[in-house]
């Protein structure tokens, strides 16, 4: 699992694993709160949380609370929630196409008791990172890729290029083709999500974004498996010392 795999740990330093099975736990209760009559989809993201737990004991990535982090499609703060808290003050940058979610989000800080925390929160719609007039350690797009075409994708990982530090990380998530390259049929990633070749939620074959970041400053690791509920996987793209 690249490097997300280190045992031992510092103890200042939290698994980016651990913050992201927090999401699960969001998942999990949203799933119980709107959909409570759908045991078994809960129990498979239960399922999956604890899958994620037990892969916790070898998954981090050394996010630390000095890092700045940029959230990619942060929506309403499911996931961004655990990042603030975890975060020095003012170290969460939220990024989302939906004005409408971020203001949710901020209500949902308030409601976690987190409503005067510093962050940064903005609404683009073509990835223009560069308004934050920041640059950032780590990046992460969860659940995004997933609902993107290819194009939107590559215009996130151009304006990623310039938007990390060098040695700067972004993680992805995405649904992998399970056929051949020109494989067309929908693919049931888990119970309740089938993803499409040309349709929202997209499955893609890896190596297009090796393909992505060819002769880019960003270099391209497949992370793959990471036990997430729906079966999505993971890439990493690291910001290199100039072009590949
Ligand atoms: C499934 S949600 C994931 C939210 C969050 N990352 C999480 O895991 O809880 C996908 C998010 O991506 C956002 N999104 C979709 N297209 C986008 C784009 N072109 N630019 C920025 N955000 C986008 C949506 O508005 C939505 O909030």
């Amino acid at each position: 699992m690249g490097d997300l795999v280190r045992v031992t740990a510092p103890l200042h330093h939290r698994p980016i694993a651990k913050i992201c099975a927090s999401w699960f736990h969001s998942v999990k209760l949203y799933a119980l709160l709107c959909r409570p009559n759908r045991r078994i989809e809960i129990m498979s993201v239960v399922d999956g949380m604890r899958s994620a737990r037990s892969s916790l004991a070898s998954g981090q990535a050394g996010l630390k609370p000095e890092d700045r982090l940029l959230d990619v499609g942060c929506g309403s703060l499911r996931g961004g929630i655990h990042f603030v808290r975890y975060l020095n003050d003012g170290h969460y940058y939220g990024f989302d196409i939906d004005q409408r979610l971020l203001g949710a989000g901020r209500r949902e800080l308030a409601k976690a008791g987190l409503g005067d925390r510093r962050l940064t929160l903005l609404a683009d719609d073509a990835f223009r990172f560069a308004k934050f007039n920041q640059q950032f350690d780590y990046a992460l797009a969860q659940s995004v890729f997933t609902h993107l075409p290819f194009n939107v994708i590559m215009r996130c990982l151009a304006e990623i290029e310039d938007a990390l530090v060098v040695g700067g990380r972004f993680y992805a998530t995405f649904f992998r083709n399970p056929g051949r390259r020109l494989n067309i049929e929908p693919y049931r990633a888990s119970d309740e999500i089938t993803a499409f070749a040309d349709s929202d939620p997209f499955f893609y074959d890896p190596d297009i974004f090796r393909w992505a970041v060819d002769g880019s400053s960003l270099e391209y690791e497949l992370i793959g498996e990471w036990n997430h509920p729906r079966n999505q996987q993971m890439l990493k793209f690291t910001k290199m010392n100039g072009a590949g």
